[in-house]
């Protein structure tokens, strides 16, 4: 009887899980994202030129997180701000997922030494100075997870970008990231910008 009941409600709980991001939903979303991403992150969330993020393989809920910031401005681009504000909260869950299910880039070098110090910081960070290490919440894999950002395959040049946003902090919508940041010099930011966008 017991046993019934749970496989009843494991059942129902993967229907739910289902309905939740429907077959229809990746097509509504596939559409809309040509129709308002594209042009500046591609079909393929990879973005069209160095200047936009890339969001193929970032995790959902860390997408839904920006999308929710850009629209309430604690996080402010122009481009991005005019875009979420039209975004519905369905509309966001959707592309959310979609991006989150798309293949992420990378970007080679080889530079190896500047790869293998970005390596030993991510993991390590550096006690001299106090930078705390990046894997502890990215991830061995630099993956993410939740509401923590995929680093793995980023842009390298929005990378550094958004590092340096983090430390100066006009980056504001999360302030998690700030004091971790802050003592970075600028061959730590350029070595693990190497490192990571190098990593698929
Ligand atoms: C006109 C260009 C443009 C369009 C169109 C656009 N974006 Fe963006 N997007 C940007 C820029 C520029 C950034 C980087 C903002 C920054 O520097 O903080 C960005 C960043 C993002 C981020 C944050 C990524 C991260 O790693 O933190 C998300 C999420 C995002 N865009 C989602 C979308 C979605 C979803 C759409 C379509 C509904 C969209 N964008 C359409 C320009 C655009
Ligand atoms: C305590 C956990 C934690 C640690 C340690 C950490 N991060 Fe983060 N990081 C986060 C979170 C959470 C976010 C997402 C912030 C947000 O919501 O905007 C983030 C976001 C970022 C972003 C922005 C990504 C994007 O797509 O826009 C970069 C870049 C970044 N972290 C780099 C680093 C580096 C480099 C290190 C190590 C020196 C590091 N982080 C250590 C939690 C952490």
């Amino acid at each position: 009887m017991l046993l019934c009941m749970l496989s009843g409600l494991l059942i129902a709980g993967s229907a739910i899980a289902q309905s939740a991001y429907s077959d229809a939903d990746a097509e509504a979303a596939r559409q809309l994202v040509k129709k308002r991403c594209a042009k500046c992150h591609g079909n393929n969330g990879l973005g069209v030129s160095d200047d936009y993020a890339s969001l193929a393989g970032q995790p959902a809920e860390y997408l839904l997180k920006q999308l929710f910031n850009f629209k309430t401005g604690q996080r402010r681009n122009a481009k991005m701000q005019a875009v979420a504000e039209k975004l519905t909260a369905p509309e966001a869950y959707i592309v959310a997922e979609y991006f989150s299910r798309l293949r992420p880039g990378f970007t080679p070098s080889s530079d190896e030494l500047a790869k293998a110090a970005g390596r030993k910081l991510y993991f390590e960070g550096n006690v001299d100075t106090g930078v705390h290490n990046c894997a502890s919440c990215h991830g061995v894999y630099a993956t993410g997870g939740g509401t923590v950002a995929r680093l793995a395959g980023q842009n390298p040049v929005y990378l550094e970008t958004q590092i340096r946003r983090l430390i100066d902090q006009s980056r504001g919508n999360d302030r998690s990231m700030h004091f971790i940041n802050a003592p970075l010099s600028p061959t730590e930011i350029r070595n693990l910008v190497i490192y990571l966008a190098g990593e698929e």
